[in-house]
């Protein structure tokens, strides 16, 4: 069974897919590359207010259409969730979590202003996600250029695990978000590897990089 935990393939509702063609686009490319299950993770940030009640129709929409053009793929339905003051604490209070695979939360910080995450302490909000027995995954630390390796420690002893971009490998990101990718992935601390499928880019690029024949042992299996 190969997996992806973090996608960005609902029509409409994000910075991802565009249209129901589109998903459908992107849901076939990651089909072809091997994938039997992939869990949809929209934003859920100050600019993108998805709640599950935006995320389910957007969700049952791509699904209904995979299934009637025959494109055997198991969607699930979960978020990416940003810790920023206006939706964060309100996705605790109001319940919305929405674990992957039963146990993970995806929990991504501010990507280029770390300023966004207003007074919010990301350890803090890790434990809080831990102490309900789910597991903290953090998207593409690889990104986070101001974040420090003092504190990606904290995060994995608190009991976080990484979850790095196939892109980043691939050159999607750049060359710093590149080399922090491999470093991480030398060091044996990228626990899981996702697409962050955004759009058709992200299929050439993340496409030719798989058909060099880079292809991250068992795509997640668990
Ligand atoms: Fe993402």
């Amino acid at each position: 069974m190969k997996l992806d935990f973090h996608s960005h393939i609902l029509p409409g509702i994000d910075d991802g897919a565009t249209d129901i063609n589109n998903a459908v686009q992107l849901a076939t490319a990651m089909k072809e590359w091997g994938f039997d299950r992939v869990t949809c993770t929209p934003h859920i940030t100050n600019k993108f207010r998805n709640t599950p009640e935006t995320i389910r129709p957007a969700f049952e929409q791509l699904q209904e259409a995979l299934y009637l053009q025959g494109i055997d793929l198991d969607l699930r339905m979960s978020a990416e969730y940003r810790i920023v003051p206006q939706t964060w604490p309100e996705v605790l209070e109001k319940g919305w979590i929405m674990p992957i695979e039963d146990r993970f939360v995806l929990m991504e910080l501010p990507i280029f202003d770390p300023t966004d995450i207003g007074d919010l302490k990301p350890l803090e909000e890790f434990k809080k996600v831990v102490s309900m027995g789910l597991i903290p995954l953090l998207p593409h630390p690889e990104r986070y250029f101001y974040l420090s390796r003092r504190e990606l420690m904290e995060f994995l002893e608190a009991g976080v695990r990484i979850q790095s971009n196939y892109g980043s490998l691939a050159g999607l990101y750049g060359d710093t978000a590149g080399q922090n990718a491999r470093c991480l992935a030398d060091e044996g601390l990228v626990s899981y590897w996702g697409t962050d499928m955004h759009n058709l880019h992200y299929v050439k690029v993340i496409g030719d990089w798989f058909a060099e024949g880079n292809l991250i042992p068992d795509y997640n299996a668990i």
